[in-house]
């Protein structure tokens, strides 16, 4: 379960309780039918549209950010960025995540066109415990790819690429490439937010970059077939988020597709999980993405691995 920040979950309730709940829950179904179109122009039109996608949605993005970032920390233990660069940061999601991850960072810019938005997002970073939130640099902008800015160890593009029309998303991943040691993009978990990371990833590669996470190559993708990989983080729910969604559970699983490619030393696992494993008695499958798909199964004579296997998660590394 992957829960915000304390001081960012009190600072969050306290500025969405600033809106009537019906006001809210409104804005969130709005929201929600938004965001099942491609958008290519502003989702948040309002102070309360902003409200319900930082309650319903930002824990959500920080889930699957932190998620992600988390394997990209095991797969490049020599990196420890001073920097980061948020690229479409919205409320600041992805800032909260990778200093979560990655206590290093010192300086954090967050790049958002909307300034209701950014508004919220530096309220939000005010609470932080961290310097690097608390002091982040809100750069009111589109994003283009002559953006005023510094490079930066790490730069996040989070649920934000699909917003981008289809001719400024590869000028923008290209510019990225040269401004940073590595990249993290992350997409909805569906197959159009795959293919968006897909080719992020195709473009990464061939700009010099090396695939950190989730793939244990940088080869071609043997899912490119037609078929695609997802992986899923665990939030737990407030009270209102479940209220604003119309929902009973205490938790929900944000799926995501992500990529993480760098320029620094990477060690990639040998193979990584890429659905929930299935467990039988005495006998674990795993589907396994190595250098093609390819499913394999652990039974109880093979002892330490069997027991690994008990263990091991969908999104996981695997030996
Ligand atoms: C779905 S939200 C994701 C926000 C955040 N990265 C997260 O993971 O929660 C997308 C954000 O990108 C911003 N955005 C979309 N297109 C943009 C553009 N062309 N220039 C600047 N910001 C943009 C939107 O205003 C919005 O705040």
């Amino acid at each position: 379960m992957i829960t915000l920040p304390a001081e960012l979950g009190h600072a969050l309730a306290a500025m969405v309780a600033r809106h009537r709940e019906q006001d809210l829950a409104r804005a969130a179904g709005r929201l929600t039918a938004r965001y099942r179109q491609p958008i290519h122009e502003p989702a948040l039109r309002s102070a309360v549209d902003v409200a319900a996608y930082a309650a319903t949605r930002m824990p959500a993005t920080y889930a699957a950010v932190t998620a992600a970032l988390t394997q990209a920390a095991v797969c490049v233990p020599d990196f420890q960025p001073a920097s980061q660069l948020d690229i479409g940061g919205g409320t600041g999601a992805a800032i909260w995540a990778a200093t979560a991850v990655w206590p290093s960072l010192r300086h954090v810019t967050v790049v958002e066109r909307d300034l209701a938005v950014i508004e919220f997002g530096r309220r939000l970073a005010a609470s932080a415990v961290h310097p690097a939130v608390r002091n982040a640099t809100w750069n009111r902008s589109e994003i283009r790819v002559d953006l005023n800015t510094s490079p930066a160890d790490l730069i996040t593009l989070s649920y934000v690429l699909g917003e981008l029309p289809p001719a400024v998303r590869d000028p923008v991943v290209g510019w990225l490439a040269g401004q940073a040691t590595t990249v993290a993009v992350i997409e909805p978990g569906t197959p159009d937010g795959h293919a968006r990371v897909l080719a992020a990833r195709d473009q990464l590669i061939g700009l010099g970059m090396r695939v950190a996470a989730p793939c244990p190559h940088s080869a071609s993708c043997p899912l490119a077939g037609g078929d695609w990989c997802h992986f899923s983080a665990r939030l737990p729910r407030t009270g209102l988020h479940r209220r604003l969604k119309s929902a009973e559970l205490g938790f929900e699983d944000e799926k995501f597709s992500y990529v993480i490619a760098t320029f620094a030393p990477a060690i990639p696992p040998d193979s990584r999980v890429l659905r929930h494993p299935r467990t039988r008695k005495g006998l674990v499958t795993l589907t396994l993405c190595a250098d093609g798909v390819r499913e394999e199964s652990v039974s109880k004579r093979h002892g330490d691995v069997y027991r690994a296997a008990r263990n091991v998660e969908w999104g996981d590394p695997w030996l």
